[in-house]
């Protein structure tokens, strides 16, 4: 509700030229700091993972964890980490994203998702969408399904919604706030 939202944003913190010249960080660490804060936001993506039916969370290293494993633990089901690549011990499926400069990669121990899970996709903020189309194409890779994706916040004067979206096949992508 427009309750919740006003105090998400109330906890979300605005910093300028971080971490470059021209661009504004949205710092959630104030909204972390506040225990109602972080509960609302945890329950509202807990109802959307729920609202989805998925029987899997997946967070995104390293500030969709901090979000995602809540979501979890409050929703009965559970998380499974996509990490930066080399961080994780066992096989692992990997997959290359674009950045701004250069390409990154991420990767998720392939034993965690298979034929029949329905994946929720969990993580702050969809800028461009390449890190949440990353995690995307290691569900389907994994024999998964994606049930869904659910940010925090979008920033809405990037394409990351439209490019998301034609990826999503009608699952839903859901934002608490547009920033
Ligand atoms: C940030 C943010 C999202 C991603 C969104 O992560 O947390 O995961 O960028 O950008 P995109 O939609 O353009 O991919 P980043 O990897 O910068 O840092 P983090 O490890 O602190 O989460
Ligand atoms: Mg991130």
């Amino acid at each position: 509700p427009e309750e919740t939202r006003q105090l998400l944003l109330s906890r979300i913190r605005d910093v300028a030229d971080y971490p470059e010249p021209g661009v504004m960080f949205k710092d959630i660490t104030p909204l972390l700091a506040d225990p109602g804060a972080f509960r609302a936001l945890t329950t509202a993506l807990a109802d959307d993972c729920r609202r989805m039916g998925a029987t899997k969370i997946v967070g995104l290293e390293a500030r969709g964890f901090i979000l995602a494993a809540p979501v979890a633990v409050t929703a009965g089901i559970g998380f499974i980490p996509v990490r930066k690549a080399g961080k994780l011990p066992g096989a692992t499926l990997s997959q290359s994203y674009e950045l701004e400069y250069g390409t990154a990669e991420v990767e998720v121990h392939a034993e965690d998702l298979a034929a029949g899970d329905r994946v929720a996709v969990i993580d702050d903020v969809l800028a461009t969408g390449g890190t949440a189309l990353a995690a995307v194409e290691l569900i389907r890779r994994a024999g998964a399904e994606v049930a869904g994706v659910s940010v925090l916040m979008e920033l809405g004067f990037l394409d990351g919604r439209a490019r998301l979206e034609k990826m999503l096949h009608g699952a839903p992508l859901g934002a608490l706030l547009t920033v």
